[in-house]
């Protein structure tokens, strides 16, 4: 399976932070936003990551992450001329896909939990159908919610309702089976003028093949699209890391872990990054594999 990170949009939210830089490069602590989805998708075991962003976005995101090898990864680049809707990265990333399964991931997503890895897994391992991940959220206003029945079926799905009829806001991480690209195709725009992702997972949910997964109480998923909830989230990212020393979403760590580098690459980020306390938290992590 091959996975897009979705790194578009105006981010008119935080301007004018966002009026000449990207927002998912957008720092969140200590490291830029892009990462925290990226940790998603290498988590879920993805190497062939696919990048979608403005045309004067993209030469930033080459420069950060080049063909991936640092990462033991395969970076594609695509431009998405205009923010003209979610669902469009599988137009956008048809050829990229060739024809497989693919996982899409916002990169303004931040997910957080033990069970991350089991979940994604979970997901990963579903041959057909989709996958989408519900939350509670207080206001689900905002987003894509879903309408679960007793028996953990999904009744329904709306984008952005007045009236939402449950609390369980879709999450930004969608898994879909090889059938997306085609489906993605017969879309029309919404009237907000976009190709919608809930549309697309309506056709899912449609043909029964939708399923969600709760994201539970021992999980934070952080929204880091307006000035508050991005330093919200940072302060969420630096209150874990200070008590416990462990990062969160430090990509060479993943990639150390799942087998993508080997010591000495890591070892070689952490030395080129040791001005910072991330690139000491890789050195370390680089002797205690050494013992
Ligand atoms: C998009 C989706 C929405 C989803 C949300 C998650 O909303 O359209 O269904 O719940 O991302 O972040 P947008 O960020 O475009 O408002």
């Amino acid at each position: 399976m091959k996975g897009i990170i979705l790194a578009g949009g105006a981010g008119t939210r935080l301007y004018p932070a966002t009026l000449a830089a990207n927002k998912q490069l957008l720092a969140v602590y200590d490291k830029p936003m892009i990462y925290y989805p990226l940790s998603v998708l290498m988590t879920a075991g993805l190497r062939d990551i696919l990048i979608i962003s403005s045309p004067e976005a993209l030469p930033a995101y080459r420069r950060l992450f080049g063909d991936g090898a640092a990462l033991g990864l395969n970076m594609a680049y695509a431009e998405q001329p205009r923010p003209d809707g979610l669902a469009q990265a599988f137009l956008i990333g048809e050829r990229f896909l060739e024809g497989g399964p693919g996982a899409l991931i916002l990169g303004d997503n931040l997910f957080f939990g033990a069970g991350m890895t089991e979940l994604l897994a979970r997901a990963r391992r579903r041959s057909i159908g989709a996958t989408v991940f519900a939350y509670e959220v207080e206001d689900p206003t905002a987003y894509g919610v879903v309408e679960m029945g007793p028996d953990g079926r999904a009744l329904g799905i709306e984008e952005k309702p007045a009236k939402p009829r449950s609390n369980l806001a879709v999450t930004g991480l969608y898994f879909y089976d090889q059938e997306v690209c085609a489906l993605a195709r017969t879309l029309t725009p919404s009237a907000r003028g976009e190709l919608e992702i809930t549309d697309l997972n309506r056709l899912y949910l449609e043909a029964g093949r939708l399923h969600v997964e709760r994201l539970g109480r021992g999980y934070a998923w952080l929204d880091t699209g307006a000035h508050d909830s991005l330093l919200e989230a940072a302060e969420f990212v630096r209150a874990l890391q200070k008590r416990q020393g462990v990062y969160i979403a430090c990509l060479e760590e993943i990639a150390f872990h799942q087998g993508f580098i080997d010591r000495d690459q890591l070892r070689a980020r952490g030395e080129a990054l040791k001005a910072s306390d991330y690139g000491r938290y890789l050195l370390r992590l680089a002797d205690a594999a050494r013992a």
